[in-house]
């Protein structure tokens, strides 16, 4: 049986109202709703996480192992272009975790070019809108499924 931690970094609470040009009309609530109910179908569980503080990410991902997580799926907003902390915590547990963003963001500026967490990802899914998470979601429960078979 596996199980899906969904973390989503600093100003992502304000989706919906947040330049919804770039990121969309879907509050965080509706998407969490439809990853839980994607999750769900394959009777997989799925927790849910969101900060605009750095240290509370760091320390969600460090206890990922010990509350039985085996995937993290991981949108670390602008966090993502420059926390090394975050980058570290992800090195120093087993828990593959899949970066997600919902703006392409090598079409926008230069500063979000830049991923530092990109090294130590299992794979990047970007520019989709809410579909990149819902593309993430499912390649972990692919994952999950092929680990049972
Ligand atoms: C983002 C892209 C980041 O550059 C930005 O700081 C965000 C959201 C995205 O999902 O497109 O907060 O991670």
């Amino acid at each position: 049986m596996g199980k899906v931690l969904v973390i989503h970094g600093p100003n992502l609470n304000l989706l919906g109202t947040r330049e919804p040009e770039i990121y969309g009309y879907e509050t965080l609530a509706d998407i969490n709703d439809m990853l839980q109910k994607q999750a769900a179908a394959d009777g997989v569980p799925a927790d849910f996480f969101q900060s605009n503080h750095e240290g509370d990410i760091v320390d969600t991902i460090q206890q990922a192992p010990a509350k039985g997580y085996n995937y993290i799926i991981l949108n670390a907003g602008a966090f993502t272009h420059y926390s090394i902390a975050i980058r570290d915590a992800i090195a120093a547990i087993d828990v593959p975790v899949i970066e997600v963003h919902l703006s392409n963001v090598h079409t926008r500026e230069e500063f979000r070019h830049k991923s530092v967490i990109a090294p130590v990802v299992m794979g990047q899914i970007l520019g989709f809108g809410v579909d990149s998470y819902f593309a993430a979601m499912a390649v972990v429960l692919r994952k999950i499924k092929q680990r049972l078979n």
